[in-house]
């Protein structure tokens, strides 16, 4: 039994399937030393993955960055993922895949000549934000962003977001906000998005934040609702002016943030709850992931 982990998903490593209790690799894995790897989140509704396109190109575009040289091609990704929701159990699951660049003697430099990469992916079940969450909204606080200079990558070396995250949960919250040099990037494991006038304002895409899937999702789904978006640089003295504060990643989905450092965020009268902006948006993420439900197979 591991901590957390409910009864024995079936799990896929290197090339076989088998139980998550034995699946077991070289303490020599790179990823184990060096934290020298790549993971992707994505998120199955109905047995449907969500924008499995996006994450598997945002998959590619890391592996590249950190030059793991891998021979899966997307159909073979594509193969993995449906068998994997398929021998998994729950509707709803979200599935998670790490690529390290493999196992070899303790050495800062790549292997040479490369070895072949570790894969591995398992299924978790998934439980969307209840509508009790979405109702209420999430607390958060703010943390400097004290991460390496290439957020844009997903990298398993996430020791910055780990102590990042744990800032916010020992402080009664549900997520850090980080900063850098005075201006917005992202949160520890998410996306953070600004409303102010109607508008929806996001830091700029580059080497400071995650692209998330849903980052591109949330100019799709504004362009729909003709709600116009901003591209910039967030100061971090905007935010106590915001009239909303959104919050975006595969598990959480679109979750409106309802507190800052213990203030209420939001104008006079409304402060502390989910505003019009964000209930918008999430109906559309909503008919989105209805439609995926209910698309013929
Ligand atoms: N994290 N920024 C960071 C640092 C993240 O870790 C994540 C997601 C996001 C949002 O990306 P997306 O919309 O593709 O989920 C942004 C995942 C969920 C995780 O690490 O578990």
């Amino acid at each position: 039994m591991i901590q957390g982990v409910q009864g024995n998903p079936t799990v896929y490593l290197n090339g076989d399937w088998l139980p998550l209790s034995e699946a077991k690799i070289s303490v020599l894995d790179r990823g184990f030393i060096f934290g020298d790897g790549i993971y992707e989140v994505v998120p199955v509704y109905s047995k449907r993955t969500f924008r499995l396109e996006s994450h598997l190109a945002r998959l590619q575009r890391s592996l590249a960055a950190i030059q793991i040289h891998c021979s899966m091609q997307l159909q073979d990704w594509n193969a993995i993922f449906t068998e994997l929701i398929q021998r998994n159990k729950g509707d709803d699951q979200f599935l998670y895949l790490q690529v390290t660049r493999g196992v070899a003697k303790r050495d800062h430099a790549f292997p040479d000549p490369a070895v072949a990469p570790t894969i591995f992916a398992m299924s978790s079940p998934f439980h969307p934000p209840s509508q009790e969450l979405r109702e209420t909204g999430i607390s958060v606080v703010s943390q400097p962003d004290e991460r390496w200079l290439h957020c844009d990558i997903k990298s398993t070396a996430l020791l910055g977001n780990v102590l990042a995250r744990q800032a916010a949960i020992d402080r009664g919250a549900a997520e850090s906000v980080l900063f850098r040099d005075g201006f917005l990037t992202e949160g520890a494991a998410s996306n953070i998005w600004i409303v102010k006038d109607g508008i929806l304002h996001a830091p700029i895409k580059n080497h400071l934040i995650l692209e998330g899937i849903r980052y591109g999702l949330m100019q799709e789904i504004a362009e729909s609702l003709h709600i116009p978006v901003q591209i910039r640089r967030i100061r971090q003295q905007e935010i106590p002016q915001a009239d909303e504060l959104l919050l975006t990643s595969a598990t959480k989905e679109v979750l409106p943030i309802v507190r800052i450092d213990q203030r209420p965020v939001g104008p006079e009268g409304h402060a502390g709850k989910p505003g019009p902006i964000y209930q918008k948006i999430r109906q559309a993420y909503d008919r989105l992931i209805q439609k995926l439900r209910s698309a013929d197979q």
